[in-house]
């Protein structure tokens, strides 16, 4: 019997496959980062090619590294940087344009008149508003923009996915017989999705002008056969069930454990995305946050949550570390920012894509305020962190707002809760403590746990809890004074970077 589950991470800057044991335990990993391309100001482009070819090195090589070979995996899932857009000639599998990315705003003018003309009909039918962020403006794009694809779209010879459905067709035989499908979780992210039907809504369609053909089958999130499997032609040489499909930030949900109303988790990436669990009821928002799907396992109803979405984060520190060169690993900014007692009170709102949740504010962009002679690199390093946690407060208090619930714990996931300065700052600025589980690429494993529910290597989510454990939690230091004076500074920061496209 094979003894493990395997997962892709395609996320925004990087792919990875990772390789967990009955206890959930990392067996191997392997990552490696593709191109982000930037062609204009405001535009984000990634290659579908080459993210395809990552995630074939990534499953070769983390399968070597395990000193395993791909008969020991029992299952595969696949996780996901969501929204972002590839469309493609599923005869040849080339695709007619660059992967367009979530935080592309080149389809601002698209997203206000959806708001104009639909935006009710769009927030109804689809929990979201309209916005930069989602697939189908950007699939409207697309079909406006690049020469033949709408034709293409209309003969079958151009279809859609998410980086999911990229890679899910690729790995089951791609032009030869592979598999166009998503799961509710991707699907729920394109504003053409029926929260209710989950299925994508004909009246939706007709507004954006997409045709039907060029998408995915939506499934569960997690199916014994629904994904198919990997071809003996595709990179691991053997038969794999693919069984767990769902975008990332829903799998690291699942990682988290929060199965149940009222859990919820924040994980650090390139954004950061806050997601709490409300069950089988769909709740509305009236304070900026999305309704989204959290996962659908077979067999049982779609459980919903409601997502608070901040666009830029961890890609702030990138920035810092790219464009301004102030540090030359994104680790290095803890140590920077240690050196100042504070921030000498700057702050820095890095609305690189305008701002997400809770504001959706594409005519935002980034500011710096409260600049002297006398602030220096290791300041704006600090102001960096708290931006980070600054964000994830105006979206805990909306999620407050809208839930009723107050949070008691933030529990953390993600590449950035490795800096402890970070995670101090969070649990300071919020005022409740902060909780990192042992592993904290609860990506990865979600996906694996879906894939792994799907055929029984697990049984059932009771039998996932049992496999969380907390390695680290911190506890708020600062007074309330210094919290409110601290986030009333926020507020009126992000008053400045408001209104600045016109
Ligand atoms: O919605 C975008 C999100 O899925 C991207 O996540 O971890 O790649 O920043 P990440």
């Amino acid at each position: 019997m094979p003894e493990f589950v395997g997962a892709v991470d395609q996320g925004t800057t990087s792919t990875r496959f990772m390789i967990f044991d009955h206890d959930g335990r990392e067996v191997a990993h392997h990552q490696l980062e593709h191109k982000q391309i930037f062609p204009r100001s405001g535009w984000v482009e990634h290659d579908p090619v080459e993210i395809w070819e990552r995630a074939n090195s990534t499953m070769q090589n983390a399968v070597r590294l395990g000193g395993l070979s791909a008969a020991d995996l029992a299952a595969i899932g696949i996780t996901n940087q969501r929204e972002t857009t590839v469309i493609w000639d599923p005869r040849t599998g080339e695709p007619y344009y660059n992967a367009i990315v979530w935080q592309d705003t080149r389809t601002d003018s698209i997203a206000a008149a959806l708001e104009r003309e639909h935006g009710d009909l769009i927030r109804r039918r689809t929990g979201l508003p309209p916005a930069t962020y989602f697939s189908g403006g950007k699939i409207k794009w697309i079909l406006e923009n690049v020469d033949g694809v709408r034709e293409a779209a209309e003969r079958g010879r151009a279809v859609f996915g998410n980086t999911d459905a990229w890679v899910l067709w690729n790995l089951t035989g791609g032009p030869n017989g592979g598999i166009h499908a998503t799961d509710v979780t991707n699907a729920s992210r394109t504003m053409l999705m029926n929260l209710e039907t989950l299925d994508w809504d004909d009246e939706l369609l007709d507004v954006f002008g997409i045709p039907r053909a060029m998408l995915p089958a939506i499934n569960p999130s997690s199916h014994p056969e629904a994904f198919g499997i990997t071809r003996t032609s595709r990179p691991l040489r053997t038969a794999v069930p693919i069984t767990g499909v769902l975008g990332d930030q829903q799998a690291a949900t699942v990682g988290q454990v929060c199965f149940r109303p009222g859990e919820a988790k924040n994980t650090y990436g390139t954004g950061n995305f806050l997601i709490l669990n409300t069950g089988t009821e769909i709740v509305r928002s009236s304070s900026g946050l999305l309704t989204t799907l959290a996962y659908q396992f077979a067999g049982a109803p779609a459980v919903y949550a409601l997502e608070g979405s901040m666009a830029v984060t961890g890609s702030a520190v990138q920035w810092l570390r790219d464009q301004l060169r102030i540090i030359s690993s994104a680790s290095e900014i803890e140590a920077l920012a240690r050196q100042v007692e504070d921030t000498g009170g700057i702050y820095f709102v890095p609305a690189f894509s305008g701002l997400f949740a809770p504001y959706w504010r594409s005519d935002a962009r980034g500011a710096i305020v409260g600049l002297a002679r006398y602030h220096t690199n290791a300041h704006l390093a600090r102001a960096t962190l708290e931006a980070i946690c600054y964000q994830s407060r105006d979206v805990a208090e909306a999620m407050e707002r809208d839930s009723g619930v107050a949070l008691d714990v933030l529990h953390v996931d993600g590449g950035v809760t490795a800096n402890d300065l970070c995670m101090q700052l969070q649990a300071d600025i919020l005022g409740v403590p902060v909780s990192r589980p042992v592993v904290a690429e609860t990506t990865a494993l979600g996906a694996a746990y879906a894939a792994g529910l799907a055929t029984g290597f697990w049984g059932d989510t009771d039998e996932l809890r049992l496999h969380w454990h907390e390695s680290k939690r911190w506890e708020p230091q600062w007074n309330d004074d210094e919290r409110e004076k601290g986030y009333a500074g926020w507020k009126k920061a992000v008053e400045r970077s408001l209104d600045w496209v016109d």
